[in-house]
């Protein structure tokens, strides 16, 4: 009888589900064993915490052809138009599919979807389920995820290193060495295929959005092992990050709430961000962050304010986990406005793939965040992110 193709998956968010769920279903019974590990629960991966949705055309007044160019103008010229192309044509399919799948995207009163504005995007195009679509996402998925017989899921496994081996053929990847944080027990998992899905590294940093698991591992592995990173130069800071600098984990106020209407405003409440780009308060990441930091070094301010006032009653339906998180700390975002700087959010480059997010070792794939796909260039337009982590995947179980 012929053995099952062994594949591991290391990573235990969207990226690594969603490509775990499509090799699962092209390939049949029993001719496949599918072995995620991640080193804590799919709850505190950075998917997860995903607030503002998915970028995908919605609308029949826009196209992809817009999002592609809305992509590549934020990209700053560091874009692959294939991969653009092929992700920005495939996003209403992957919305469709997970609609059907139980995704609880928000719909309005005829049950249509409805998109928010995010920056750098010229029609608005985040399909969301409120202000915590990741979870959405990651609910659905892991739901499926479990109910597969043929996809085992470890949640206390740490990768440490890709095992490698030489032969007539090359060099390929043969598996990942893991150590269950529980036990302490080291293991030699050895696999057909390994796909790093390992998210990204925020945690390098002083402030970052990203969850403690964030630490850049995946893309640590493959460079220990030889393989070819790219853009590493190239992280993205989210304009608002609320201001407390307690924390090193700080929690992010969504650029969605500059698309519903929120303002940047420097000390003296003047509005911070009119004049510097047309686009103003939702002019791409890096300008917005840019232009932050620098009245914070020219005025040695800590912060800057971002304005959700005029939203009014609003603000608490359609941002509930940011008002509740904002009251946590004594601020009332209907009433006043934010402390916001900016914090390190995603890592634009990374492990270099192709199309299907095949590396440059045999054997070895990275997706989402972890892995350079060309999708981002420079920097990457709000909401691309859960995009990616949903449509690469694909081609690369194909
Ligand atoms: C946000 O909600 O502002 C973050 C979305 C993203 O990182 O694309």
């Amino acid at each position: 009888m012929k053995r099952p193709l062994k594949v591991i998956v290391v990573g235990g968010g969207v990226a690594g589900m969603s490509f775990a769920l499509r090799l699962n279903n092209l390939i049949g019974q029993g001719e496949v064993d599918i072995r995620m590990i991640s080193k804590a629960p799919v709850e505190t991966s950075n998917s997860h915490a995903a607030q503002g949705g998915v970028a995908a055309v919605i609308h029949a007044n826009d196209s992809w052809e817009q999002h592609r160019d809305d992509t590549l103008a934020v990209g700053a010229g560091r874009c692959d138009v294939e991969v653009v192309e092929r992700v920005v044509r495939e996003g209403p399919g992957c919305i469709q599919e997970l609609f059907k799948q139980g995704a609880r995207f928000d719909t309005d009163a005829q049950g249509r979807l409805v998109a928010a504005f995010e920056g750098g995007h010229q029609a608005p195009r985040v399909v969301h389920h409120s202000d915590h679509t990741g979870a959405e996402l990651v609910r659905v998925l892991q739901q499926q995820v479990r109910g597969s017989a043929h996809i085992t899921i470890t949640e206390t496994l740490s990768a440490l290193e890709l095992l490698t081996m030489d032969d007539q053929r090359g060099r390929r990847c043969q598996g990942v060495i893991a150590i269950d944080i529980q036990t302490g027990v080291v293991h030699e998992l050895y696999a057909d295929v390994v796909v790093l899905a390992t998210g990204g590294a925020g945690q390098i940093y002083r402030y970052t959005t990203n969850p403690v698991g964030a630490t850049g591992s995946g893309v640590a592995m493959a460079l220990r092992a030889g393989v070819p990173l790219r853009d590493m130069a190239f992280v993205q800071f989210h304009p608002t990050a609320l201001y407390d600098p307690q924390r090193k984990q700080t929690f992010l106020i969504s650029e969605a709430v500059r698309g519903a209407g929120a303002v940047l405003l420097r000390p003296d409440g003047t509005r911070l961000m009119e004049g510097l780009h047309p686009m103003a308060d939702l002019a791409p990441r890096n300008v917005v962050a840019r232009a932050i930091h620098s009245v914070m070094r020219e005025l040695h301010v800590p912060h800057v304010w971002l304005d959700a006032t005029p939203l009014g009653e609003r603000f608490m339906h359609e941002f509930p986990m940011i008002m509740a998180h904002c009251k946590t700390v004594g601020i009332d975002p209907v009433k006043e406005p934010i402390p916001v700087m900016p914090a390190a959010h995603y890592l634009c480059g990374g492990i270099r793939t192709e199309a299907q997010g095949r590396t440059a070792l045999d054997g070895l794939y990275a997706l989402g965040e972890c892995a350079s796909s060309g999708l981002h260039g420079a920097d990457r337009l709000a909401s691309n992110s859960l995009l990616e982590a949903l449509v690469i995947p694909r081609h690369a179980a194909a």
